[in-house]
């Protein structure tokens, strides 16, 4: 499993109210021993303006002061190898820090030898901007340089100008930094929007978006438009191909994650490469946008698990920093049956931080939000899913110091880690015992999966399989009592906090509450 860490708001060490290196390290045991985590994924740390906290990236192989320095960074690497985990870091290729000493020297001049390292055009006779591309984060994706007389691109602020990976002295100087990170250690990497960083060469404007536009999440004025060439180019696979050569040249096992957001099962399982040499694992959002509906997930969990190229593996993410969290999309009676459904599927599931503590949105005081997305479209604001973790019921919530006011308001909704660790049946004693199960069963690890009918609508029913050991798992989707046909097996997990135990009927069936989730032992 990957546990995603969001920096700013895992641990504080400094008391400086935003979460840091040494506050990570410090909290790797809970990681490691009370969860059992296989590798942490850690949001960017590098020196940065911030303004889009961290992805706006002004030196790519630097920590920032506020995060602390290179060895922490080295010890946070040491800690976890200890403890048999891996650690992730995050790569921004796509575009830099308008800070950073690359576009201050494109943006000095044209005729300045780094001038092509980002994508710059020219305004059309009106005076317009080159084409009709829009911002991720509202707006159009030009800003007017009025110094050197053009446009410069920017898929998301004006401040994280797009770097021009079609040259080739950013590709190799940016391949460069990965090797920096893969030197000291670290086991992957995360690219983000790694779909982004080749566009059409002719700069192309958009269609306006049809039907069959990939639109799997509503973002204002973007989805106007079919994104066929500001993102997706396939010269992109090039530039993967490339990336996962230099990871196999390292020892070990490196693994890389891609941020992909491809609705389409077919076109995003295009980048696990032909040969399975690009790509370990192309996020699969999809179950992130979908409700919480039987038949939408059964649809979703198929097309994005079927088929899939020779040698690929499944993996689903239900949380991230970028979306509402699991407990406010889905509803806080829903948690514990979709936690039984990430960490029962086939693939490698990525655990956000804190759903494991049923974490939801927390409101931001007006004039109190952070996030540029947000600022810019109201309604996009991604602070809600980003607040600080509650350690401790006390003072500071063992985040952050007593009398310290974090850089986000800490939740009230969830009861805190201490708290929930003493409760096997708190939200979090569930996702311990779901984590040991899986560790323990090789079905539930790394078994093939099929569909069962369950005999009754709402409850999605599978069969984990490896040689000898079967399990079955059911989900009840809906909100009434459903009963499980006879399944001829003893009751490993029940999800509820409310009871401890199944007992069948004389039949043999199992009668499932409203959300409740059931993993049964069908080995013999
Ligand atoms: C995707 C990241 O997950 C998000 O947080 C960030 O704002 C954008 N990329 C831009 O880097």
């Amino acid at each position: 499993m990957v546990y995603q860490v969001y920096l700013r708001s895992f641990q504080d060490s400094t008391g400086n109210g935003v979460g840091d290196l040494e506050g990570l390290r410090s909290r790797l045991g809970y990681l490691s021993e009370v969860l059992g985590v296989d590798a942490v994924w850690v949001s960017p740390f590098y020196p940065s303006p911030m303004d889009d906290f961290g992805y706006d990236v002004a030196d790519y192989t630097a920590v920032d002061p506020l995060f602390g320095s290179l060895e922490d960074f080295d010890a946070v690497v040491a800690e976890a190898h200890r403890r048999s985990m891996a650690i992730i870091v995050d790569w921004v290729p796509n575009h830099t820090s308008s800070r950073h000493p690359w576009f201050q020297a494109s943006r000095s001049s044209r005729s300045s030898p780094k001038r092509d390292w980002y994508v710059w055009a020219e305004a059309t006779p009106d005076g317009g901007p080159p084409n009709n591309w829009l911002s991720v984060f509202g707006g159009p994706a030009w800003e007017w340089d009025d110094a050197t007389g053009q446009y410069y691109l920017h898929s998301f602020l004006p401040s994280q100008p797009d770097l021009n990976w079609r040259n080739p002295e950013v590709r190799s100087a940016m391949l460069e930094t990965v090797r920096f990170w893969l030197d000291r250690g670290v086991d992957g990497i995360r690219i983000d929007v790694a779909d982004y960083l080749m566009k059409d060469p002719a700069l192309r404007s958009n269609p306006a978006a049809g039907p069959a536009a990939d639109m799997f999440k509503s973002r204002g004025a973007y989805d106007r438009f079919d994104h066929i060439h500001d993102k997706a180019h396939p010269d992109v696979h090039g530039v993967f191909r490339e990336f996962r050569r230099i990871l196999e040249s390292y020892d070990g096992h490196r693994v890389c994650i891609g941020e992909i957001h491809e609705w389409d099962p077919e076109r995003w399982a295009l980048y696990f490469g032909t040969n399975n040499d690009e790509l370990h694992m192309p996020f699969n959002f999809s179950l992130l946008y979908t409700p919480w509906d039987v038949g939408e997930v059964r649809h979703r969990v198929d097309s994005f698990t079927a088929d899939l190229p020779e040698g690929a593996w499944p993996n689903h993410v239900l949380g991230n920093h970028d979306e509402a969290r699991l407990a406010s999309r889905f509803g806080t009676e829903r948690v514990r049956a979709a936690a039984m459904l990430l960490l029962t599927l086939r693939g490698t599931p990525t655990l956000y931080y804190g759903d494991e503590l049923g974490m939801t949105d927390v409101p931001i005081p007006p004039g109190e939000e952070q996030d540029p997305w947000g600022l810019r479209v109201p309604g996009l604001g991604r602070d809600g899913a980003r607040t600080p973790m509650p350690w401790t019921d006390s003072a500071g919530s063992g985040f952050t110091r007593p009398g310290v006011k974090p850089w986000l308001p800490v939740g009230e909704g969830v009861a805190p880690v201490d708290e929930q660790l003493s409760d096997s049946r708190s939200v979090l004693g569930l996702y311990r015992s779901l984590l040991a199960l899986r560790r323990a069963r090789p079905a539930l690890h790394s078994g093939d999966m099929r569909f069962v009918d369950a005999g009754r609508r709402g409850v999605l029913a599978y069969e984990r399989l490896a040689g000898e050991d079967r399990i079955l798992v059911a989900l009840n989707f809906g909100t009434e009592p459903a009963t499980l046909q006879a399944a001829p097996g003893a009751e490993l997990l029940l999800s509820s906090h409310g009871r401890t135990h199944l007992r069948p009927g004389p039949d043999g069936s199992f009668e499932l509450a409203g959300d409740e989730g059931l993993v049964i032992d069908l080995s013999r």
